[in-house]
C-alpha cells in the first residue's frame, strides 16, 4: 500500500510516498530556515503563508521522486497535531482535498507519534516492544512507554522548557544562527572541557526534566565574558546529554524495555546519540537524522500501521494545537 503522506506542522512543508509503512519512496523536505533566520524564531504567520507557495510543489516532487502519479496513490496522510494552527491547517486540508477529490481513503496523524515511527523506516528488523520512548523535538521533551503499536503512557517530561527550545535559546544567547541546535552542536565539536560547570537538574524521584535553570545558568557565564563560546556550548550540550541519557537509560532498565526509541529533532545530535548507545541496557534505534527532525516520511509511516489496521479519520476531524499521550 502506497500512502502520500503531507507534514506542515511548523516551519517545514514536506511531502513524501511511504510503501507499507517502512519504505519511503520519496522524501521532499522545503525548510523555511532562511525566511524565519532574521527574525530568530519561526513566525506562525509568515510560516502558513510559505506553506501555501511550497505546497503543490512539493506533492508534485514527492510523486516525482517515487515515479507515480496520484494514480498510483492508494491512501492519503495528513499531519492532526501539535503545531501551529495556521501551518497545520494548510498540509491537513491539502491532504483531505486529494483524498476527497481522489475518493481515496484519509487517515489524520499525530505528528510526535510520527517521530517515533520513523524508527520504523529504517531498514532491518522492526522495533521490539515494550519500548521507552525519548521524543526530543523543539517543542516536545517526553519520555513515553509504548507497549504495542498505537498504545503510549507518558511516564516523565519537561516541566518547563523542551530541550530543543534550550537548545535554541542558548544558541542565541552565544550569538549563534537559528535554529541553535545544529549550530550549538557545531560549535561543541570545537570546545572541551574548562573549569566552567553548568547545572544539571535531576528532579529526582521523577523521570522529568527541567531545563530552564541551565538556560540561566548558560545566561551568567555568558555574560561574565570569560567563556570561549565553543567550550560554553560543549558544556551546555554536555548538561543536556547527560540528563537526557541518564533518565532514559535509567527507565528503560526499570521498565524491562526491550529497545529504546529515540525520536524528533534533537534526536540528530551526535553527543545525545553516541552517549544513548553508551548507557542504555537494550539496543537503542534512532533514525537517520534526516528522519529525526520534520518530514513526512514518518508521517506516512503511522499511517501505514494504522490504515493496515482498517482506520480511517472522517474528514469533518479538526487539527489540534496540543498534545495529549493518552488520546493518540
Ligand atoms: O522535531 P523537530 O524538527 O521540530 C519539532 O517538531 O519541534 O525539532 C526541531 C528541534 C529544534 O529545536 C532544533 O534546534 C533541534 O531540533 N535540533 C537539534 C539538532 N538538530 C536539530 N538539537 C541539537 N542538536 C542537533 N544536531
Ligand atoms: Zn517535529
Amino acid at each position: 500500500m502506497k500512502v502520500l503522506a503531507i507534514e506542515s506542522s511548523c516551519d517545514e512543508t514536506a511531502a513524501a510516498v511511504i510503501e507499507d509503512g517502512r519504505v519511503p519512496r520519496s522524501s521532499v523536505v522545503a525548510s523555511q530556515v532562511d525566511l524565519h533566520a532574521k527574525y530568530g524564531g519561526v513566525v506562525p504567520e509568515v510560516a502558513s503563508r510559505q506553506h501555501l507557495r511550497n505546497l503543490v510543489p512539493v506533492i508534485t516532487e514527492a510523486l516525482a521522486a517515487a515515479g507515480l502519479t496520484l494514480d498510483g496513490i492508494d491512501a492519503v496522510a495528513g499531519t492532526k497535531g501539535p503545531g501551529l494552527a495556521g501551518s497545520l491547517l494548510v498540509g491537513y486540508n491539502a491532504a483531505k482535498a486529494i483524498a476527497f477529490g481522489r475518493d481515496l481513503p484519509f487517515i489524520g496523524i499525530n505528528h510526535l507519534e510520527g517521530h517515533i515511527y520513523a524508527n520504523w523506516l529504517v531498514e532491518g528488523p522492526e522495533p521490539q516492544f515494550p519500548a521507552l520512548c525519548l521524543v526530543v523535538s523543539g517543542g516536545h521533551t517526553d519520555l513515553v512507554f509504548m507497549r504495542s503499536h498505537g498504545q503510549y503512557e507518558r511516564l516523565g517530561g519537561t516541566r518547563d522548557d523542551a530541550a530543543g527550545e534550550a537548545f535554541d535559546k542558548v544558541g542565541r544567547l552565544l550569538g549563534l544562527p537559528f535554529p541553535g541546535g545544529p549550530h550549538v552542536a557545531r560549535a561543541a565539536l570545537e570546545g572541551g572541557p574548562t573549569k566552567l560547570h553548568l547545572p544539571r537538574a535531576w528532579m529526582h524521584g521523577t523521570f522529568d526534566f527541567s531545563f530552564s535553570g541551565l538556560k540561566t545558568a548558560a545566561l551568567h557565564a555568558v555574560r561574565e565574558e570569560q567563556h570561549r563560546v565553543e567550550d560554553l556550548a560543549w558544556e551546555f550540550q554536555e548538561a543536556v546529554v547527560d540528563v537526557l541519557a541518564g533518565k532514559t537509560s535509567r527507565l528503560a532498565r526499570e521498565l524491562g524495555a526491550r529497545n529504546v526509541l529515540v525520536a524528533g529533532g534533537v534526536a540528530a545530535n551526535l553527543r545525545l546519540r553516541e552517549e544513548l548507545q553508551r548507557r542504555c541496557p537494550v539496543p537503542v534505534r534512532i533514525p537517520p537524522p534526516k528522519y529525526c527532525t520534520d518530514n513526512a516520511a514518518m508521517i506516512g509511516a503511522v499511517a501505514g500501521h494504522r490504515l493496515a489496521l482498517g482506520e480511517r479519520s472522517p474528514l469533518e476531524e479538526d487539527i489540534f494545537t496540543t498534545n495529549n499521550w493518552a488520546r493518540v
